[in-house]
């Protein structure tokens, strides 16, 4: 995923471009052995240096020719050129009504994307309060920390010799499943890994020492948390390591009819254990709420309305408007003054849109739009 997107990422940019971060993975659908993987790529959006890239796993079965959704997710790509400064990017061409579509939304997903930290510490403030992690049969997570070191060579760096992303990520699944077998004594599912940032580049020749350990178990899934740290022949001996990235993978398992197993519950023993335990919680709220709202299917309103998913609310409701706007079907039934109004049918649904045209400087629109309290002001209509 991480090499194909990459590849879209260059080709818009024209130079070389590193891996920034990842958007939340789900894993939706197993691929198995003998299945054939599909992995789509677009620049969705240009911003200043960085961009969007959409990608868009399927798996086709080769007997019945049936092909299902593995993952849909969204990566961050910085254009870096070798010894140069940064690069502006150029803004993407917009073909289609997807494109444009497409184009919308990534605007949203990166207002998530960099305030995730802030929503994680609200959240960590929270739960601290709230949960204990003191319950009677927990067992300690002591023989699940599991450390491997990789030493980079060629094959796994581009052609400047930085390590590729998505290589560091597949090394960082095999300690963490690792880490989780350790504690249902089975072989684990991957089902989701979390957002995260690559932090600093690695390259050719550096030691990457990665540390993995179960932070919490939520009945039918655990997350393990990988911590990659990067060192040089120099800094290997002087112990000063380079902070790469930190990632937090959620796994499944399952018995030999296919049954969901049940993991035992957790007590950490140490304060990192314990803060862990708690960032596992506000890590597994956003990944749920995100994961609800924009599938749209949210059976879980009043999570909704909590002020810490105001991002993802506000993104919901302009993924759900954008994509409907952008229907094909829209008809103008009345036209009165500048106000249009249209509407749609589809199935048992009617959706009106109401379209004024206002000539006013953008700033004042702005000023009008953002606060709610000011719209008698702009609408006669409004009651
Ligand atoms: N998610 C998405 N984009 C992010 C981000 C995040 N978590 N953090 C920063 N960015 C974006 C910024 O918004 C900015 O984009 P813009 O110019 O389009 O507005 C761009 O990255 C540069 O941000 P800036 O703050 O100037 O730089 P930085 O010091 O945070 O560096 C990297 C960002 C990605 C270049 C730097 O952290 C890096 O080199 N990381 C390692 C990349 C790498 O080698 N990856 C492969 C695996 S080792
Ligand atoms: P945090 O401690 O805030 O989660 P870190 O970046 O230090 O952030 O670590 C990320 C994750 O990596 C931790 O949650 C933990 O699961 C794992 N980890 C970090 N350090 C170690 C270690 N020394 N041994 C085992 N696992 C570790």
């Amino acid at each position: 995923m991480d090499a194909a997107a990459c590849l879209a990422a260059e080709k818009h940019a024209g130079v070389s471009c590193v891996t920034a971060s990842m958007d939340d993975i789900q894993f939706e659908e197993a691929a198995r052995v003998g299945q054939i993987i599909s992995i789509r790529t677009k620049v969705n959006r240009a911003f200043k240096t960085s961009m969007e890239v959409g990608i868009k796993v399927t798996v086709q079965d080769v007997l019945t020719n049936a092909e299902k959704i593995v993952s849909v997710a969204y990566a961050t790509y910085v254009a870096k050129p070798v010894d140069a400064g940064k690069v502006e990017l150029k803004p993407v061409e917009l073909l289609s009504a997807e494109d444009h579509l497409e184009h919308t939304l990534a605007i949203e997903r990166r207002r998530i994307r960099l305030g995730y930290v802030q929503v994680f510490q609200k959240l960590m403030q929270e739960s601290n309060k709230e949960d204990t992690c003191e319950e009677k049969d927990a067992v300690s997570t002591e023989h699940t920390h599991v450390q491997s070191t990789e030493l980079v060579l060629p094959p796994h760096a581009n052609h400047h010799g930085n390590t590729f992303g998505g290589q560091i990520m597949a090394w960082m699944q095999t300690v963490a499943s690792i880490s989780a077998s350790r504690l249902c004594r089975s072989h684990p599912i991957l089902k989701s890994v979390n957002m995260f940032k690559f932090w600093g580049p690695s390259f050719v020749g550096d030691r990457l020492v990665f540390n993995a350990i179960v932070n919490n178990t939520f009945h039918n899934s655990v997350e393990v948390g990988v911590r990659v740290e990067a060192y040089n022949c120099e800094e290997w001996i002087k112990d000063q390591p380079r902070h790469i990235n930190s990632a937090f993978l959620t796994f499944n398992a399952v018995n030999d009819k296919g049954e969901l197993l049940t993991f035992p519950r957790v007590k950490p023993t140490t304060q990192d254990g314990v803060r862990r335990y708690h960032g596992a919680i506000a890590r597994r709220r956003i990944r749920l709420t995100r994961k609800c709202m924009l599938s749209a299917k949210g059976d879980k309103p009043s999570d909704a309305w909590e002020t810490s998913n105001q991002a993802y609310l506000s993104y919901s409701n302009i993924a759900a408007l954008t994509h409907l706007a952008s229907k094909p079907g829209w008809d103008i039934t009345k036209t009165l003054d500048n106000v249009r109004i249209w509407t749609h049918e589809e199935g048992a649904v009617l959706s009106f849109k109401v379209e004024m045209q206002v000539k006013v400087p953008s700033h004042v629109a702005f000023s009008l739009l953002s606060d709610f309290s000011l719209r008698q002001h702009w609408d006669r209509h409004f009651l």
